[in-house]
């Protein structure tokens, strides 16, 4: 056992030039070098650079990256969180990736810009190729079954940005080519040779601000799925009530949706009453719940804050210029967590009230999702 613990010489001279690089370099070390030269290497933190930019409307565009030699790839309709320096700000966002395996190996991610929103405008607007970014593995279990048949009739209901998840599992269903759509993609040849039977209720304000419908048209116009597409301005708002009036056979098919929150629950209501299968993805939390508020004391960053009800703990603290850490920010990746070590939060998403009390509960604090959570009374933040 010794003798395997022992490091054979190579092992020794390799360390003992490391050591050397590393006094003759210091403040910096090798790894940091090598991140100048080459960051998307093996065994580095996981990074891309933006290839290109494309627009899709006036406020959405799509983002090619190539991703670091550790991308371990991903399922279609998963989504993967990225790290971006905005003003001087490392902000996370959630994107769903909006294609299958790629040839060139890169990955993609379409991006709508919200009002006030400071990631997704900037990479809409004022991203560039060259920029590198920081990425995380793909995750997600909004995807499709493994195994497809002939038999297996699909339902998917999409509205604005939520197009992006559906496009990623169509493009691999059915690949655009310079020919054209494959009519069977790779996950098709794997089943048989009869075409999917897919309907795509595509839902947007009006068709110019629809991103991704020349695509859907094509795929429709190919036979590969039948589009409905509503537009506010001409249709009204979609009644999901009157869902059955787009979708005759709407009973027998297994229905994805990704959109508004509220149209996500007006469709789990319709689809429970009817027991029918449904899966969602949400791209921000519903806020249902608010309250009186408090003093956040963020305690290693010596900064306290006078918070309303309704205003999240992370939201607040990034306004203020606190570097804290998040993800998803809508409760589902546990990525903004912190102790909180005296005092009361709510979680706005059911008004649900967490308590910390020194000598009473965990000596280390509560875990708090700062991201879901408003101050209910004054709070310490271990942070
Ligand atoms: C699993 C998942 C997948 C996602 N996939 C995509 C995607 O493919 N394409 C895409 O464009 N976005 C997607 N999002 C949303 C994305 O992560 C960001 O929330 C969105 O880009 C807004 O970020 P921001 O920094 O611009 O806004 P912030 O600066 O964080 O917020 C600014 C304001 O916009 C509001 N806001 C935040 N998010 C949204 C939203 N989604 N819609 C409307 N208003 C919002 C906030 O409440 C706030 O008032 C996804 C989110 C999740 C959780
Ligand atoms: S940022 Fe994902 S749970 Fe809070």
């Amino acid at each position: 056992m010794a003798l395997l613990d022992t490091p054979r010489p190579s092992t020794r001279l390799r360390d003992r030039a490391i050591r050397v690089v590393e006094a003759a370099t210091t403040p910096l070390l090798p790894a940091d070098y090598l991140d100048l030269f080459a960051p998307l290497r093996s065994g580095a933190d996981l990074r891309g650079r933006i290839v290109s930019v494309h627009p899709e409307t006036a406020d959405a565009a799509t983002i090619v990256i190539r991703p670091g030699a550790d991308w371990a790839g991903h399922v279609p309709g998963q989504y993967l969180r990225i790290g971006i320096d905005v003003d001087g700000v490392r902000e996370w966002r959630a994107y769903s990736l909006t294609h299958g395996p790629r040839a060139d190996g890169n990955i993609s991610i379409t991006v709508k810009g919200v009002p006030g929103g400071k990631v997704s405008n900037h990479l809409v607007h004022d991203s560039r190729p060259g920029t590198l970014i920081h990425l995380e593995q793909a995750t997600g279990d909004f995807v499709l079954p493994e195994r497809l048949t002939a038999r297996t009739k699909l339902l998917f209901v999409t509205a604005g940005s939520g197009v992006t998840p559906v496009v990623g599992m169509l493009r691999n269903l059915f690949p655009v080519t310079d020919e054209g759509v494959l009519m069977f993609g790779s996950r098709r040849r794997a089943t048989d040779e009869q075409p999917l039977d897919i309907t795509v209720v595509h839902v947007a304000p009006s068709r110019p601000e629809s991103i991704f419908i020349d695509n859907l048209h094509e795929l429709h116009e190919a036979g590969a799925i039948n589009l409905v597409d509503r537009y506010d301005d001409v249709h009204g708002f979609l009644d999901v009530a009157r869902l059955e009036e787009l979708v005759p056979d709407l009973a027998e098919r297994t229905t994805y949706a990704c959109g508004p929150a509220g149209l996500l629950d007006a469709l789990a209501t319709h689809h429970e009453e009817r027991g029918l299968e449904l899966f969602t993805e949400q791209f921000r939390p519903v806020v249902i719940s608010s309250g009186e508020g408090g003093t956040v004391t963020l305690e290693k960053s010596g900064v306290s804050l006078e918070l309303d009800g309704a205003t999240t703990i992370l939201d607040a603290a990034e306004n203020a210029g606190v570097l804290m850490p998040s993800g998803c920010r809508m409760g589902i990746c546990m990525g903004c967590v912190l102790p909180m070590r005296e005092g009361a939060v709510r979680d706005l998403r059911n008004g649900e009230i967490t308590t910390a009390t020194p000598g009473e509960t965990n000596t280390g604090g509560v875990p708090i999702q700062t991201c879901i959570s408003a101050a209910a009374g004054p709070c310490h933040i271990d942070h």
